[in-house]
């Protein structure tokens, strides 16, 4: 018999269903929150209230577009952590309710490890162990996967994410929230060695990027007309600044790569649908041979795809949750541990 199961994804802002059937992704419904736009980042009690408005439709749409009824689930999987706790509560309470009114087994699955199993979605898929840079809003990780069940960190963010640096940065240009894909966008038309932004120097595999984030304040302080200054400079100040995230990114997968001895890389959350670095990453492959890997654009930024496909390689060993497992707010950091 078959393997069918519904994910939910509720940890910030997108509201996300699925369903999978022996580990192939049938659907992938994301509703986004709009909301959060006017406010310049993410207001947790307004995500919580939108999740609770959006979580019917999109469960009732991914099951329908998979050509699926609930009560022929062979689990319902959800996001434990990290997140926002009260997004991730939502969803959990769906999941729970789904699986004790149904008694269909529940799966908790952790969203970080979830970025990296997208890579196995879609073929070609890495060979294992590979490496995997995960770079999403709150996190920045570079993770060995040994095997769909064995994680280790071995680098990680000290301080703000990649996408918290590309965020705060376009707030700083006074652009929208979420500003990673806009700066992708301005950046394209602009100059990247117009301006010079610092590197850390931070041994070892972890990032720090909140230098750069002062770096950039600084330097806009500094500006007569500040107004004027971004104004005529827009472009060129993104893809400084984008060139330089991505430069810091790079270097350090670079020498985990060396370090690992390991050839099959991969690419993981939000920030891997940046232009930019999509694009370093695959010469930095060539110049390196390696196996380079990014998941296609939806299974890059938060979707329940993601999390299908983790609950089917925890539904093969039989990994169910209680009834009364709590989501965490936490980074797990053994990412195995859920
Ligand atoms: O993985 P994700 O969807 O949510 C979290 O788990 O945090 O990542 C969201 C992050 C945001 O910081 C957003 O600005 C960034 O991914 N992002 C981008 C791009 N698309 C999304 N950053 C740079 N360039 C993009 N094209
Ligand atoms: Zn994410």
């Amino acid at each position: 018999m078959s393997v069918k199961i519904l994910a939910i994804e509720s940890s910030c802002d997108e509201t996300s269903a699925a369903v999978c059937c022996d580990g192939l992704i049938l659907s992938n419904t994301v509703a986004s929150q709009a909301i959060h736009q006017r406010y310049g980042g993410v207001v947790p009690e307004l995500a919580s209230r939108a999740h609770v408005q959006n979580i019917i439709p999109v469960v009732t749409a991914a099951l329908s577009e998979a050509g699926c009824r609930l009560s022929n689930m062979s689990a319902i999987a959800f996001t434990h952590s990290p997140g926002l706790i009260g997004a991730l509560l939502v969803g959990a309470q769906f999941a729970k309710s789904l699986s004790m009114t149904n008694g269909i087994p529940l799966i908790a699955v952790d969203h970080m490890r979830a970025h990296i199993i997208a890579n196995l979605i879609d073929e070609p898929k890495p060979a294992f162990p590979f490496l995997c840079l995960t770079v999403s809003g709150g996190h920045t990780q570079i993770v060995i996967c040994r095997d769909p069940w064995e994680f280790e960190i071995i680098g990680e963010t000290l301080d703000d994410a990649a996408g918290e640096a590309f965020d705060k940065t376009a707030k700083l240009l006074g652009l929208p929230y979420p500003g990673g894909p806009l700066i992708d966008r301005y950046a394209k038309l602009g100059d990247p060695n117009r301006f010079s932004f610092p590197e850390p120097r931070l041994p070892g595999l972890d990032f720090s990027f909140s230098g750069l984030k002062t770096a950039i304040m600084y330097f806009l302080q500094k500006r007569g007309n500040r107004e004027d200054f971004i104004e005529t400079y827009l472009y060129d100040i993104c893809a400084s600044v984008q060139s330089r995230i991505v430069t810091i990114l790079m270097h350090k997968l670079e020498k985990a790569a060396k370090e690992t001895g390991i050839k099959d890389i991969c690419l993981g959350g939000g920030v891997s649908a940046n232009s930019g670095l999509r694009r370093a990453f695959n010469l930095l492959g060539e110049k390196n041979n390696w196996n380079t890997f990014i998941p296609s654009f939806q299974y890059c930024t938060d979707n329940a795809g993601m999390i299908a496909k983790s609950a089917y390689y925890k539904f093969l060993r039989h990994d169910f949750s209680p009834i009364n497992v709590v989501p965490s707010a936490r980074v797990n950091l053994q990412l195995n541990k859920v």
